[in-house]
């Protein structure tokens, strides 16, 4: 049997690991074991398993050390993952720096059990692919149809969720109780069931538990998991809640860096989307630029983090996200429907902002002026004498922060930015502002 031990304070990535092995290496069981104490008791009396994904350091313990130390001791040819810090390999060990990377987790799992790519293309897949039940506990909703298998008629199934159906819990408890221990979902929707359930996962992880490349991951995940969700059921209770929860790890992300470099060199090295760079570099941008400006207060920052969040949530993808003038929208390939929401972001997102208990005064308005029309519609090259002071300091915040993510040598001449800018918002308002971008440490 195709078996991996975790050795993992973090629980939940025993289910994240055991679904992705599976789908994508035939991994068969994980066994996992929250420090190295316990692991090495299992292996004495168990035998070593060929491959063992392990926490550099659990609660103080050294945990990948005694593990080597146990397994040299035996002389046994294994292969181990070290979650900490990101090192060239030697020999069986490889170290990656989060374990939420899965693409590379999955490439070294398959390389140690001898699961070539060609393997796994040609691997006969049931046409009805079974998920453990007990990952229907940590859904609400399910993004594909699912199926049972007949109690009488094994080899068939039927249908008892469709496609993006809301379900209770109280609904798969039933199911458990009637002695189904697997859902099925057709074979097309294995990638995107399986992807989707971890991402509500990795949401459900206690952020302050990960390393730092694991916040960055952690957080990505959840920003694009809500924007899926607001995409296919707009604003609702749940989709508030998860925006409010990302919105506040994203900005005490930004504000944990004291050098906007430390923030790009993270954004770079976990290979961050276009889209989520943008929301953190804006969001340090926007707070740090508030500290230099006479009128600044906490509220205003606290503002700002609101609004750089919120602003393009509408935007699920990296061309979207691009797109920054009426020119740019109708030269781009983006379906009809697509340009239409790209035409009307602003205003959606500050209607959106509107309906959220306790986010401060006045935001939505900003929200609806940021690509400088007052109305949240389309793009505006000139910005009116009407326009507020904090949309303003957002506007400039993010077109520095676009400058900086599409060029990341840039950084290394803000001044040549900053001359830029300048000529591009000749008035004075907009150059006194400017002036507040250069003093904000890079
Ligand atoms: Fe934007
Ligand atoms: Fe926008």
């Amino acid at each position: 049997m195709n078996s991996v031990m975790l050795v993992e304070s973090i629980t939940e990535l025993e289910s994240i690991y055991a679904l992705n092995l599976q789908l994508y290496v035939g991994v068969e069981e994980i066994i996992s074991k929250k420090k190295a104490e316990f692991a090495i008791q299992y292996l004495e009396d168990k035998g070593i398993p060929p491959m063992i994904i392990a926490r550099e350091s659990i609660d103080g313990e050294e945990t990948a050390k005694l593990l080597l130390n146990y397994i040299s001791s035996k002389n046994i040819d294994t292969t181990l993952i070290v979650i900490g810090k990101e090192n060239p390999p030697t020999n069986n060990i490889h170290f990656l720096s989060s374990a939420l990377d899965l693409k590379p987790i999955i490439m070294i799992v398959a390389q140690t059990l001898g699961v070539t790519a060609h393997d796994m293309a040609n691997k006969v897949v049931p046409t009805y692919f079974p998920i453990p039940i007990t990952y229907f506990t940590v859904l609400n909703r399910a993004v594909c149809e699912v199926f049972v298998e007949k109690v009488d008629h094994p080899g068939e199934y039927a249908k008892v969720i469709e496609e993006n159906a809301i379900f209770t819990q109280d609904f798969i408890q039933n199911l458990i109780r009637q002695g189904n221990r697997e859902l099925f979902v057709h074979k097309d929707h294995r990638l995107t069931f399986v992807n989707n359930v971890s991402a509500e996962i990795i949401n459900k992880i206690d952020i302050e538990m990960l390393n730092k490349d694991e916040q960055i991951q952690a957080t990505e995940s959840t920003s694009d998991l809500l924007a899926k969700k607001l995409e296919l059921v707009g604003v609702t209770e749940e989709t508030v809640q998860l925006a409010n929860k990302n919105m506040k790890q994203i900005a005490g992300l930004a504000k944990k860096n004291k050098k906007l470099s430390y923030l790009l060199e993270d954004l770079l090295r976990n290979r961050s989307s276009f889209r989520y760079r943008k929301i953190m570099i804006l969001s340090y941008i926007a707070i740090h630029m508030m500290k230099h400006i006479d009128w600044g207060t906490p509220e205003q920052e606290a503002k700002l983090s609101f609004i750089a969040f919120y602003h393009d949530i509408f935007l699920t993808s990296d061309d979207e996200v691009m797109i920054k003038s009426k020119k740019d929208l109708r030269d781009s390939d983006l379906s009809g429907m697509k340009k239409t929401i790209v035409d009307k972001h602003a205003s959606m997102a500050a209607e959106l902002v509107s309906q959220i208990p306790k986010a401060p005064m006045g935001i939505d308005t900003i929200i609806r002026q940021h690509h400088g029309n007052m109305n949240g519609i389309g793009f505006s090259e000139h910005y009116g004498a009407n326009i507020s002071p904090l949309a303003i300091v957002f506007i400039i915040a993010e077109d520095f922060a676009r400058e900086l993510i599409l060029d990341d040598k840039a950084r290394f001449n803000k001044g040549k930015i900053i001359r830029t800018m300048k000529e591009r918002y000749p008035t004075a308002r907009f150059a006194k502002i400017i002036d507040a971008l250069d003093k904000v440490t890079i």
